[in-house]
């Protein structure tokens, strides 16, 4: 559903608007304290300096903000989000620091401990004022690329239901924590805030994907559409007039139509059938024939609204198929005989290849939903249909001059053929550079570490769903299957774990692996010093932290376990270390 829409003539006018919403919110609350979520980057400052200018919007009124988004750097940094809205207007007003609830950056802390201790804060907010969501309004801006939050285009960060997780920019590699899909969902209210025309098409696409028949797939591709697809009463408010609102000019119309590839193919029609310098169709020049029937065109199918990416926008090309063997024998004149004659079976046997072709990438194309597949299902439904045409033609007429030649048939399946192939690689590219491999949706993967002290159980024969088991790995580990939530996978691994131990959570991070990205949950069974080696069903042992480090460029260790050890190394082993210490202090 269209989310509400309101529109100012200038950022100003948002900022007033929004303000004016957000105090009607807060008067109709049910219950106080009222928590905002504010998100960073450039849009916001209007709204800021117009809090400072009119400082009656916020005083006196029980309101605690929180962040959408932070980069992990200094407040003193001008890439800080809280710091800029601290300077902007927090600072100036003088309001209450103990309302005002940023995401820390702490020097040397890991990004998975800032996206934990905000996630508590959170949690500790939401249950201390009984509040059914820590939100009541959530602020989002919208990127260029179409991002939200820190939510980038082509990131795994789908299906998570932690509030708050861990991102990463991917021009500049600053860390970020961000708010999830999941907590953007379970806000009652979520408020775009969008300003700038250089958004326009953006925003249009936005709306368009979050609100169209597109797949949730296919709306993931932008962030900002899933958002607002996955939000709960959404409104918009902004300067930008959405497309819809404005009149198409003739202009635009011949544009959209001579995108139409076929239309290029009518335009060159004349030229060619004046190769003997004869006048073009009906004593016209050619190049005025051209030019004439591509503005002819153009301008029909734009005004009947035919995209060009349908079938109906290439039926001229169509009904042009006879003139193919005169065009042909004129291009190719002397440089090859046109086959005399051919064989029905042969022509036969073309199409029922290039229709069972077409039939089978048309079923990839349903699989994965990649945006570049309705390219390949129009060319499909292009090339299927100027075959049977072909055919039927051929069997209707086929006393015509032109039906001599095998030739336009081969060329079209060849032509159809070499467009496919180029467009399922292109899909199956973008499928796998999305992180999101086509067909499927992002993995999840829960593992669970026994460790003891400084030592972590590894095993050659773990009990797992993963394939790559020739290297040592922790014992146990499952993909969350699809429609399974995460404690459901926990528990039918805690079915295999050597009695009476339970894994606890530790944290939440995307391995990179070599199967496009998924997300791991790390739960640890973290057992004394003195405790007895326990009975793991699938065999192992302790290795402690020397061994692990000298195999670690011994191809003896899984990768992921490998990159895994780094997070292992800074948390619970450097906890373990902490605490033996003291108590040898002691
Ligand atoms: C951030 C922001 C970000 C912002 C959009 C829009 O930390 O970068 O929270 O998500 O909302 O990028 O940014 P602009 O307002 O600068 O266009």
């Amino acid at each position: 559903m269209m989310p509400a829409y309101t529109y100012r003539p200038d950022p100003q006018g948002v900022a007033e608007a929004l303000s004016e919403r957000i105090i009607r919110l807060y008067d109709d609350a049910s219950s106080y304290p009222f928590s905002i979520a504010l998100s960073g980057g450039s849009t916001p400052k209007v709204l800021f300096d117009h809090w400072r200018e009119h400082p009656e919007v916020l005083q006196g009124r029980d309101i605690h903000f929180w962040w959408v988004d932070e980069r992990m750097v200094p407040v003193e940094s001008k890439d800080s989000n809280f710091g800029n809205a601290l300077r902007a207007v927090f600072a100036p007003i003088g309001y209450d620091p103990d309302r005002l609830h940023p995401i820390a950056y702490v020097e040397g802390q890991s990004i998975d401990e800032a996206v934990a201790k905000y996630n508590a804060e959170v949690e500790a907010f939401r249950k201390k004022y009984a509040k059914s969501e820590p939100f009541d309004i959530v602020i989002l801006g919208v990127g260029e690329d179409g991002h939200t939050s820190s939510l980038f285009p082509g990131q795994a960060l789908f299906d998570i239901d932690e509030d708050f997780l861990r991102s990463v920019h991917p021009l500049n590699g600053i860390e970020r924590v961000a708010l999830s899909y999941e907590g953007i969902r379970r806000a009652p209210k979520c408020i775009f805030h969008v300003t700038g025309t250089a958004k326009t098409d953006r925003l249009a696409e936005v709306i368009s994907l979050a609100t169209g028949k597109a797949s949730d797939t296919e709306t993931r591709r932008l962030p900002a559409a899933y958002a607002m697809r996955m939000a709960h009463k959404t409104e918009i408010f902004t300067d930008i007039k959405l497309p819809t609102t404005k009149k198409k000019g003739l202009s635009s119309h011949l544009l959209s139509g001579i995108l139409n590839p076929s239309l290029l193919w009518l335009s060159v029609l004349p030229i060619l059938l004046s190769q003997e310098g004869g006048n073009g169709l009906w004593g016209l020049s050619p190049h005025l024939c051209s030019g004439g029937l591509l503005i002819l065109f153009a301008i029909i199918q734009s005004l009947f609204r035919i995209n060009y990416r349908s079938l109906y926008a290439h039926l001229p090309l169509l009904l042009l198929i006879p003139f193919h063997k005169v065009i042909l024998v004129r291009i190719m004149d002397g440089m090859m005989d046109i086959p005399q004659g051919y064989s029905t079976p042969v022509l036969f046997g073309l199409m029922i290849v290039a229709s069972l072709w077409g039939i089978s990438s048309v079923r990839t194309c349903e699989l994965s939903k990649h945006p570049t597949c309705r390219e390949l299902l129009f060319s499909n439904r292009l090339m299927g249909s100027l075959a049977v045409l072909y055919l039927l033609a051929y069997i209707l007429f086929p006393a015509y001059p032109w039906m001599e030649s095998i030739l336009p048939a081969v060329l079209i399946v060849a032509v159809w053929g070499i467009h496919a192939l180029r467009i399922l690689r292109r899909a199956e590219r973008r499928a796998h550079s999305a992180t999101i491999p086509a067909g499927i949706d992002c993995r999840q993967e829960v593992r669970v570490a026994i460790i003891r002290g400084q030592e972590v159980w590894l095993t050659s024969h773990p009990d797992t769903d993963r394939q790559d088991t020739q290297n040592y790995d922790l014992p146990f580990s499952t993909f969350i299957k699809n429609g399974e939530d995460r404690q459901t996978a926990v528990d039918r691994l805690k079915k295999r774990l050597p009695k009476g131990l339970k894994p606890k959570f530790l944290l939440r991070y995307n391995s990179d692996d070599n199967d496009g990205g998924h997300v791991v949950y790390l739960y640890v069974i973290n057992l004394g010093t003195e405790c007895p080696v326990p009975e793991v069903s699938v065999g192992g042992e302790f290795w402690c932290s020397r061994k692990i480090n000298d195999e670690m460029n011994s191809g003896m260790l899984s990768p992921v376990f490998k990159e895994e050890y780094q997070y292992l190394k800074h948390t619970i082993l450097l906890a373990n270390s902490i605490v033996s210490k003291r108590k040898c202090e002691a």
